[in-house]
């Protein structure tokens, strides 16, 4: 089987379902033998973008390094999953160009859904004034206007939206 790489980019609010999801979406693609990278923010902010903070100035020089990793792995036949706020409009189009292949996924959920969940505590703390820059609180998210892929999580249940990507890869034949 010849595959051609491509770049799979969930943008989502903090908490919205955005590493869940591409976790289960790249355990399915590897089940079917497809060669899986995944770019994580929180995690290449760990090595990549160490030196980063939240401001628009440093979320885009992020996204824009996770933009080009993305597109060295696509061109060389792997499907680069990436999961990254990625809040701005205008930075997120620039990635999509620099990629042949691109795939936006808009993980949506409400902020209100999102602070309710609050996994890591961090909505709590941004209320409290402890974080700034927050998304949603005091930094912008701007939704996408037309991405190939929409899973609202408020409707839609882990797998259900795992399942929902796989779909839509499909028909899109990117993948078999
Ligand atoms: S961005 O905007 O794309 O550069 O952000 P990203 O690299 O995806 O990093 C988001 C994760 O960083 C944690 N975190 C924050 N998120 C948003 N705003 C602020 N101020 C902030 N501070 C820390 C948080 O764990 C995000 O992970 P997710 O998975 O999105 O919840
Ligand atoms: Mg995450």
């Amino acid at each position: 089987m010849n595959y051609s790489g491509f770049t799979l980019w969930f943008t989502g609010l903090s908490g919205a379902g955005k590493t869940t999801i591409s976790n289960g979406v790249a355990l399915e693609l590897k089940a079917r033998s497809c060669p899986v990278e995944i770019l994580d923010g929180d995690v290449v902010r760990t090595h990549l973008s160490q030196e980063l903070g939240f401001s628009k100035q440093d979320r885009d020089i992020n996204v824009r390094r996770i933009g080009f990793v993305a597109s060295l792995l696509s061109r060389n036949q792997v499907i680069a999953i990436v999961a990254a706020i990625s809040p701005y409009r205008d930075v997120r189009e620039e990635v999509r160009h620099m990629s042949e292949n691109f795939v936006e996924v808009y993980i949506k959920a409400s902020l209100q859904t999102c602070e309710q969940r609050d996994v890591k505590g961090l909505y709590a703390l941004a209320r409290a004034g402890k974080i700034e820059y927050f998304t949603g609180i005091d930094s912008p998210y701007e939704e996408p206007l037309s991405p190939e892929i929409i899973c609202d999580t408020q409707c839609l249940n882990i797998r259900e939206s795992i399942n929902k990507v796989i779909q839509a890869l499909e028909e899109y034949k990117y993948i078999p």
